[in-house]
């Protein structure tokens, strides 16, 4: 999978892309990340990509122009199958979401900054339009960087078979169960019996009740979905 991603602070997307799984991903050459800094684009020598609101009222809006023309400029050699805007107002991300995205060739992703980019690209250009949550970040990059991350780690072959992706919470709308490692007691807290039980139905039986009971205790709104 290629993802290019479109920001004025490229800085802000190195270290999370840099390292443990994204870093896997791209040293197999499953999952390749170009970031290009939008001011390549700029609309005079200044680097300006921001302008005045219309309208009035203050903070700056990220102009057409730097937009459209990387957005052309980047599908004369890449094919996108989505061109995405991280905006607070976008459609909640969700598993179902990420799945659905990691099975895409091409993504493009846009980073908005200040009162965001001008609607014109909202309504031409893109084509999807995510939020990581009901807040609001400083900049769309951190969202890219979440976004990246949980699309790639669902890669074939990123993961291997004991962190596989399948056992992750909301894979199947359920929440994982609560895991344990050595010791077997610390300071007098046990591990459950049946982890320890060596049947590994039974094992499997008291993980999906786990998950059930953590989901109804914690989410019950995903238990409706099911
Ligand atoms: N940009 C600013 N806040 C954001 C959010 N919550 N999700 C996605 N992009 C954003």
């Amino acid at each position: 999978m290629r993802i290019d991603i479109l920001s004025v602070l490229p800085e802000l997307l190195e270290s999370p892309l840099q390292h443990s799984i994204m870093k896997r991903a791209q040293d197999k050459g499953l999952l390749e990340v170009h970031v290009h800094h939008l001011r390549k684009w700029a609309v005079n020598e200044y680097g300006q990509i921001d302008d005045y609101q219309y309208g009035g009222g203050a903070g700056m809006v990220m102009m057409c122009e730097p937009l459209a023309k990387a957005i052309e400029e980047l599908s004369q050699t890449v094919t996108y199958d989505e061109i995405i805007y991280l905006t607070p107002d976008g459609k909640q991300l969700n598993q179902q979401i990420s799945n659905g995205l990691s099975l895409k060739k091409n993504l493009l992703m846009i980073c908005g900054h200040y009162k965001g980019i001008d609607e014109r690209i909202r309504e031409h250009f893109v084509t999807m339009e995510i939020s990581i949550g009901d807040y609001v970040l400083s900049g769309g990059e951190l969202a890219a960087a979440v976004l990246v991350d949980s699309i790639g780690r669902l890669l074939p072959g990123v993961l291997n078979d004991e962190t596989s992706a399948l056992f992750d919470s909301f894979q199947d709308n359920l929440l994982a169960p609560p895991v344990y490692s050595r010791p077997v007691d610390f300071r007098g807290w046990k591990v459950p019996d049946a982890l320890m039980s060596g049947n590994h139905r039974l094992i499997e039986e008291w993980r999906h009740e786990q998950s059930l009971k953590r989901t109804q205790d914690r989410r019950p709104d995903l238990l409706k979905d099911l």
